[in-house]
């Protein structure tokens, strides 16, 4: 990385900073060529573990690597310039122990170049969020819906819906804020829980199913590009359908090739004369 480009690209500090100014704008970014068209549009590209169930197929996040990460971390590095870069630690890379979460986010920040890194947890992860900011590793933390703890909450359900969850996730975003994360995704909570605590917080809250009181929003792209039929949970909105166009393409290039018109006589190379 050059030092001209660390230059431009906004800084975890900056994304803090605009907490009370302007909504923050992010979404997420697993390609260089996606990452290229999102760049100039957001404040930050966050490099999810998400990308386990968009791109690998996986049912849950489970399964992703500190390898997969990287490797789609470099990848989003390469298709950017302005936004800060935030790259998810996986399942089992961070959770045993505060040295560990160390090493693997050294690893994630040193083989990448990107900025900070993101981790899933509330009070119970408090003490290692502080361990990595110390050690100059900008961390967004990660509370509300946590994807990851998948087989131990039973699923996908948004929180915040009775008296215990809403003291539950109010007591890990205040942990979290306390132990310096630059910023803090809610995810999957109910509007007012969610109001509540980013008037509650200093650093800014970005949320995802988490109503339009956060300081900003993020959704994964894919979603948000219509690139799935089947699923369309109630916080995403279409702002494009590319599913549909995809399928198109696909017919008419099928039907073309049988039809022998693809390629034409203008795709054709021919020998000098
Ligand atoms: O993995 C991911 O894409 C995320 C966002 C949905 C916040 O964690």
């Amino acid at each position: 990385m050059s030092v001209q480009t660390a230059k431009r690209r906004l800084s975890p500090a900056n994304i803090e900073a605009l907490k009370g100014d302007r909504p923050i704008v992010s979404l997420t970014a697993y390609t260089t060529p996606i990452a290229r068209l999102l760049d100039p549009h957001v404040d930050f590209l966050l490099v999810g573990d998400s990308l386990g169930m968009v791109l690998y197929g996986l049912d849950t996040t489970v399964g992703v690597t500190l390898d997969m990460m990287i490797a789609h971390g470099q990848a989003v590095m390469r298709g950017s310039e302005r936004a800060c870069v935030v790259i998810d630690m996986p399942f089992g890379s961070y959770q045993e122990s505060k040295e560990q979460a160390f090493r693997s986010a050294a690893r994630i920040l040193k083989e990448t170049g990107c900025s900070a890194v993101k981790l899933e947890g509330g009070a119970e992860m408090a003490e290692t969020v502080a361990f990595l900011v110390s050690r100059g590793i900008p961390v967004l933390g990660h509370v509300g819906l946590m994807p990851q703890l998948v087989n131990t909450t039973g699923g996908y359900r948004s929180v915040g819906r009775n008296d215990k969850e809403v003291a539950k996730i109010r007591r890990d975003a205040k942990a979290i804020d306390d132990a310096g994360a630059f910023a803090i995704v809610i995810e999957g909570t109910v509007e007012p829980v969610a109001r509540d605590i980013t008037a509650e917080l200093r650093s800014p809250t970005i949320g995802i199913g988490a109503s339009p009181a956060c300081d900003g929003q993020i959704l994964v792209s894919d979603d948000m590009l219509g690139l799935f039929n089947d699923f369309k949970p109630r916080f995403v909105k279409h702002f494009a359908e590319l599913a549909p166009a995809i399928s198109k393409a696909a017919e008419e290039y099928a039907a073309e090739v049988k039809a022998r018109t693809f390629p034409g006589i203008e795709h054709t190379f021919q020998a000098k004369k």
